[in-house]
């Protein structure tokens, strides 16, 4: 099952309204969730992540209303078969905390995070080079390659790096910064939880030239586009379930920008699967995934089951971002992600 998040923070105000979206979003949740319940089935359990300022009084408030709201609600329903079952987080002005701000500014930045990641990853691990800026024209970073074209998010790492760097100078790295707030954003998009190791290290080295041999350009077919997973130790059913990132976020021309997916295009969701079997994929190299007979009957399994593609995809991400990464004495923590120390 999946969630959704609620941030509430000291600002009274913006706490106070956001507990009533919650309340909001509660009250349709359940009214919906009614009418879709099985009659046979019993209590179903729907995981809701709140993130509270619990150090706040209004944190401390907010909890307690939405708690109330919870049983009160209940205790007049009870024929309803849902329960939410509330895991609460105080971020404590972590990574999630810098993240979340940025995503209730945009709500297309969780896009731009999770593309940043996986171009990261795929080229030299997951060490932070995409992050580097070109310093010299003769030696071109990883930036400037064509199939980095449109990466947005940048600045957003940027700043929840100087806001760690404030806190706790040189112990967090760019690459554990990304990896972090990909995590955060795949939970804020689609309420999709996955848990991952801390300890990745920053590389030194960006390259233009070395990109276009490790992602895919988005117009092949699949045996060659799958050629760029395996050789990543990536299977085809890793390859279509991160394919479904593409649910959320922007293709982009010189001139205007199209919703990858303009039916939930802020939402992570299975809705990308769907619309690849309508034939609305944007990109030719999604819309191959519908037809392949290698590809073909995953996409149905996420479209028929969507909690088996958010296991899948949560899974994935999860590979992905232990893609040969740096431990030990190898890199560096950087003290700004765009540049080498
Ligand atoms: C399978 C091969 C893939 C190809 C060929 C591909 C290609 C592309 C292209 C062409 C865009 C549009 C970029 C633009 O116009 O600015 C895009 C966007 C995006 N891609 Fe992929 N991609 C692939 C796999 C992935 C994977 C594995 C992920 C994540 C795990 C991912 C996440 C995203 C996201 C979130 C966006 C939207 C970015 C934004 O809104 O700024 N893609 N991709």
């Amino acid at each position: 099952m999946t969630g959704f998040s609620v941030q509430v923070n000291a600002s009274k105000k913006m706490a106070l309204l956001l507990l009533f979206v919650s309340l909001l979003a509660l009250h349709v949740f359940l009214c919906t969730s009614q009418s879709q319940s099985n009659p046979h089935s019993k209590n179903a359990a729907f995981q809701v992540g709140v993130l509270l300022d619990l150090d706040s009084p209004t944190g401390g408030i907010g909890l307690s209303y939405l708690k109330m709201a919870l049983s009160d609600f209940y205790a007049l329903h009870s024929n309803y078969t849902t329960r939410l079952a509330l895991h609460v987080e105080d971020p404590k002005g972590r990574v999630i905390d810098s993240a979340a701000l940025a995503v209730r500014k945009d709500p297309t930045i969780p896009a731009a995070i999770i593309r940043l990641y996986f171009h990261d990853c795929f080229v030299r691990g997951c060490d932070a080079s995409v992050l580097l800026k070109t310093t010299s024209s003769k030696n071109p970073s990883e930036q400037d390659s064509v199939a980095n074209k449109g990466l947005r998010g940048l600045d957003v790492i940027e700043k929840v790096k100087a806001k760690v760097e404030a806190e706790c100078p040189g112990t967090v790295s760019c690459a554990d910064i990304l990896a972090f707030a990909t995590r955060d954003s795949t939970y804020k998009a689609g309420g999709i939880y996955y848990n991952i190791t801390s300890g990745r290290r920053d590389g030194t080295v960006s390259l233009e030239s070395e990109v276009t041999q490790f992602l895919p350009p988005p117009f092949l077919d699949v045996p060659p586009m799958l050629q760029f997973f395996t050789n990543k130790s990536m299977s085809v059913i890793e390859m279509t379930a991160l394919s479904g990132a593409h649910s959320i976020g922007l293709s982009q021309c010189s001139t205007f920008s199209v919703d990858l997916d303009d039916v939930t295009p802020y939402r992570l969701d299975n809705q990308y699967h769907r619309n690849l079997k309508r034939n609305m994929g944007v990109l030719t190299s999604d819309q191959v995934l519908a037809s392949s007979p290698l590809t073909a009957d995953i996409m149905k399994k996420y479209i028929d089951n969507p909690e088996v593609w958010v296991k899948d995809f949560a899974e994935a991400m999860v590979h992905l971002g232990n893609l040969d990464v740096l431990t030990g004495t190898k890199g560096e923590i950087r003290n700004k992600c765009g540049t080498v120390n």
